[in-house]
């Protein structure tokens, strides 16, 4: 087992802050993605959080600002919700194509998953506060210190109220039917279905309503999305928010050597926002013709979809490529586009891997 219980089969981007993604074959095994192979995007360092002293405060534009126990949230109505994390950097090893981004972790197709979120729905805490009618945004902070912010501050972010108000976002307090583990941000997280996973903010211990986005460095500064010649600072771009359809292959690994014949071939499609994945091609002739994949269970309305299907491959070297549909019959792109993000990059391409086949 490597650090806070994962698989040794996780691939370890830095050990302190912890961020490690779960490997293309791991993630391939379930639907829902074990706790042990989870992917861990973090800032700062975990930290100590006591879930007998744990308070939760809840003030800013509300008429009720209130301090809560989690003895106090687990006395709310329990609500689950199986949804896929997705950090905004997953793939960014693909936008080297176009850019590099100095400093940051080339993060493969791992840095997702997929989970049941056991907890309340911030909903529910909400109209205990009453927000008031000037209210328009939620914002979300976590009890980690970063070193990477300028200045260095607790990791943050906000939702709008709208989204915030919805049913499926949740504080939660279990993962897969477990306690919510420390790595993972226990013993409460958001998790805000549909959107980037910057948004789920861990090791919640303060909700502040307010009538404008939040001013931290990880939503005013980074994971938003710059044109090829901004260069990050407060407010420059736009925040990211939905994430945006992506596919990946997953089995046979990139690069691997297989026999030539039949070839199992599976992977991931995730439709962020309301929308779902219809549909997922996959190609082994660089897009020129495409065999409509198998899609695996349906898990709801905020999960990913795993999808597979068989090719028959001639000896050689192959490109095969993925590509998803959504339900408003968007696709993705052949290539990443221009604008970057400088914590992450929206890899919406196509996914790919090369095949050497004998
Ligand atoms: N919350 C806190 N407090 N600190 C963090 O560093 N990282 C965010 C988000 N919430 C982060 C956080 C990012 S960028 C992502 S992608 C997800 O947590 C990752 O969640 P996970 O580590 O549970 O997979």
């Amino acid at each position: 087992m490597a650090a806070y219980g994962k698989t040794d089969t996780m691939i370890v981007h830095t050990a302190d802050p912890l961020n490690a993604e779960t490997s293309r074959a791991a993630l391939a095994e379930h639907d829902l993605t074990p706790a042990d192979r989870f992917y861990v995007r973090n800032h700062g360092s975990v930290p100590d959080t006591d879930p007998a002293a744990w308070t939760l405060r809840i003030d800013g534009l509300v008429e009720q600002p209130l301090t809560l126990s989690l003895d106090d949230l687990r006395g709310l109505q329990r609500r689950e919700v199986a949804a896929t994390l997705q950090c905004a950097g997953n793939r960014r090893s693909g936008l080297l194509e176009v850019r590099d981004i100095p400093g940051e972790e080339p993060w493969g197709p791992g840095a997702t998953g997929t989970a049941t979120w056991g907890g309340v729905a911030l909903a529910d805490v909400l109209a205990l506060a009453r927000p008031t009618g000037t209210a328009t945004h939620v914002g979300l902070v976590g009890a980690d210190v970063s070193e990477e912010a300028e200045p260095p501050q607790e990791f943050g972010g906000s939702i709008r109220l709208e989204k915030a108000l919805r049913d499926e976002v949740l504080l939660a307090y279990e993962m897969n039917g477990e306690l919510l583990p420390p790595v993972h941000g226990a013993p409460v997280r958001v998790v805000v279905p549909g959107y980037i996973g910057a948004r789920s903010v861990k090791w919640l211990h303060h909700v502040e309503v307010r009538d404008r986005p939040w001013e931290g460095f990880f939503q005013d500064v980074v994971y938003r999305l710059l044109q090829p010649e901004q260069e990050p600072g407060p407010g420059v771009g736009t925040p990211l928010g939905e994430v945006a359809l992506n596919a990946e292959i997953l089995v046979p690994d990139h690069d691997a050597r297989v026999t030539a014949g039949p070839v199992a071939v599976r992977g991931y499609a995730f439709a962020g926002g309301e929308r779902h994945v219809a549909r997922v091609d996959v190609s082994a002739d660089g897009g020129k013709t495409w065999v409509e994949a198998d899609l695996d269970e349906d898990l709801g309305r905020w999960a990913w979809r795993l999808w597979s299907t068989e090719m028959h491959l001639d000896r050689g070297d192959h490109e095969i490529v993925v590509r998803a549909w959504d339900s408003a019959a968007a696709s993705q792109p052949e290539h990443p586009g221009p604008l970057w993000n400088p914590k992450g990059y929206v890899n919406n391409a196509w996914g790919r891997v090369t095949l050497h086949v004998a």
